[in-house]
């Protein structure tokens, strides 16, 4: 049994002409535990609309998303939220870091919603967290101080902080430079092998795409197994 599968997913909106805008028109996907894949599409393709039904963060207009092979559609909000909480980690094109508090109260934050003693071990879990990242230098620094890089690496430790199962990453390194991106990148496979989550990243750097265990393409609604565009000479250089 797969740990997250996407059963017939559609999304449609109303858009601002009043027509009917079909963003996703039947998505079938399976997610095993610990594995790495990546989304990659144009832009407007949906791949946010995707990734926030697969967080549940949206609903979808028709289709079924499991996870350990039960259905999420029935689930309260509040079952959901503590679902989202526990199980998911999001990182962000921008980051989204709080910006009067510090590197650690902000990967402490998703903690506030912890119901066991991680509760009370916050701060300490988040200095962990921001030691895995690299950052034990920088946990009091607000995230003005820090470098795009650093950001979005605190940005990680939150996303990692409570050992979710599956980390969500939308155009993670959009906002980096490609060296920094590329950095970032390398951490966050190297952080969900050791954590045992299974990542999706979506990105618009196909050469970023192909370093996962698999790529797909979102295309006109659909999503199809992807071959990376440029496929780097062998004994190239990497
Ligand atoms: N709530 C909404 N109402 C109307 N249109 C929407 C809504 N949400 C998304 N869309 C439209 O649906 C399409 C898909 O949006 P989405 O953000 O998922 O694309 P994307 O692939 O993530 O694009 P990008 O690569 O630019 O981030 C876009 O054309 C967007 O304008
Ligand atoms: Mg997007």
């Amino acid at each position: 049994m797969a740990f997250i599968e996407l059963r017939e997913i559609s999304k449609s909106v109303r858009a601002a002409d009043d027509s009917e805008l079909h963003i996703l028109r039947g998505v079938n996907l399976q997610i095993e535990e610990g594995e790495h894949l990546s989304i990659v599409g144009r832009s407007g393709s949906g791949k946010s609309t995707l990734l926030n039904i697969l967080g549940l963060l949206d609903a979808p207009t028709s289709g079924e998303l499991l996870f350990d092979g039960k259905p999420t559609a029935a689930l309260r909000l509040r079952a959901r939220d503590r679902m989202r909480g526990a199980q998911i980690g999001f990182v962000f094109q921008q980051f989204n870091l709080l910006e009067g508090r510090t590197a650690t109260e902000n990967v402490a934050m998703p903690l506030l919603y912890a119901r066991d003693s991680s509760f009370w071990r916050r701060d300490a879990l988040a200095r962990e967290a921001l030691t895995d990242v690299g950052l034990d230098h920088r946990l009091d620094s607000l995230p003005t101080r820090l470098s795009g890089g650093e950001q979005q690496r605190v940005a990680i430790a939150r996303a990692i902080v409570r050992r979710p199962r599956v980390i969500l990453a939308d155009e993670p390194t959009g906002a980096l430079d490609v060296e920094t991106g590329a950095r970032v990148m390398t951490l966050l496979a190297d952080i969900s092998k050791e954590t045992g989550a299974a990542l999706v990243t979506i990105t618009h750097d196909e050469s970023v795409a192909a370093r996962a265990d698999r790529m797909l393409r979102l295309d006109a609604g659909l999503l199809a197994p992807s071959k990376p565009a440029v496929v780097p000479a062998e004994g190239a250089p990497a």
